[in-house]
């Protein structure tokens, strides 16, 4: 609780008319405004505490912030002073890291909307990171009706800003994963329908960075990074019938994640959807 102390300055022989005339000049010395001259400094004689409420503090929930997306995303938030919480079906991961100490671990199943009670209290924003791949029907599932679930809470509790980490369209791909792509797209117009205002997707191609696999570090930028740099400079390509989405650029996972931290917290941030080559934008401007 912070509190304010509010100096009292009186002084002994101004008239009330004479104090409206007199104000403070930035650099704390007085001046009054109709004779221009210099006054003496007042004379402190007394001051009062004032109560005021705490400063605003946003409180950020990471769905799936033990992932490889969502670990990057909970660091982020962490870094830039966040209150950071997660909720995912396996709760706290077993790295010794020390981020991971300070976000406060739920355990849950989004697939059980009830799940989401407690994770929920005080939030102000959400950055959904749970999907998956498997079956048709548990690939629309996890990417689909979980976040559903997820986006409808939200709305309910008076959320302000949700995040839907999605996928980037891959054409042809897209019948090979069917239940993937459908479950994400239904996952989008849920999100544009509930939060019109605050509700952001990001829509990433493959995400290079370093994976935590059990206790190994997979380095997928190896690969991830030529291509990005390669990539994000022929977005030409990505335009041809059928075979472009192919070239679309792999991201960084650092800059999925420092976007996804700005569209959950910064309150002009366009809502909508942010694709591949938005993401390397707004990642590279120094506001982020
Ligand atoms: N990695 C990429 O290259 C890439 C590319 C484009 C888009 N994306 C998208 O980005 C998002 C994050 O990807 P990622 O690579 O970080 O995936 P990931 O490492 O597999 O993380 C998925 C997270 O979701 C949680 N989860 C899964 N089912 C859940 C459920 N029913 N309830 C609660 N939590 C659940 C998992 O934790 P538990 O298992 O403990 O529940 C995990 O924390 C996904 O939506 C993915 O489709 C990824």
């Amino acid at each position: 609780m912070i509190r304010a102390i509010a100096s009292r300055f009186l002084h002994s022989n101004l008239s009330l008319s004479k104090l409206s005339a007199v104000a403070a000049s930035s650099n704390g010395r007085l001046f009054s405004t109709d004779s221009g001259k210099v006054h003496e400094p007042v004379q402190v004689e007394e001051a009062e505490t004032v109560e005021l409420p705490p400063p605003p503090t946003e409180k950020l929930l990471v769905l799936g912030g033990n992932g490889f997306v969502g670990s990057h995303i909970c660091r982020e938030a962490l870094k830039r002073g966040l209150t950071v919480s997660s909720i995912s079906r396996s709760g706290m991961p077993s790295v010794h890291d020390s981020w991971v100490n300070r976000v406060s671990w739920h355990q849950g199943n989004l697939l059980l909307p009830d799940s989401l009670k407690n994770a929920l209290n005080e939030v102000t924003s959400v950055i959904s990171c749970v999907g998956g791949f498997g079956s048709n029907s548990h690939m629309y599932k996890i990417n689909g009706t979980a976040n559903i679930n997820a986006i409808r809470a939200a709305a309910e509790r008076g959320v302000k800003r949700f995040v839907y980490v999605s996928a980037a369209d891959f054409g042809l791909a897209n019948y090979v994963l069917q239940g993937y792509y459908e479950g994400k797209k239904a996952a989008e117009t849920e999100l544009m329908i509930r939060f019109p205002y605050g509700g952001v997707i990001l829509r990433p191609g493959f995400i290079h960075g370093t994976r935590q696999v059990g206790s190994m570090k997979l380095p997928l930028g190896v690969i991830g990074a030529p291509m990005e740099m390669v990539l994000q400079s022929a977005k030409p390509l990505s335009q041809i019938p059928l075979i472009g989405p192919l070239f679309t650029p792999p991201v960084n996972v650092n800059s999925v994640a420092r976007v996804s931290v700005r569209g959950a917290t910064d309150p002009v941030f366009p809502p909508g959807i942010v694709d591949v080559y938005g993401i390397l934008r707004y990642s590279q401007q120094k506001s982020v």
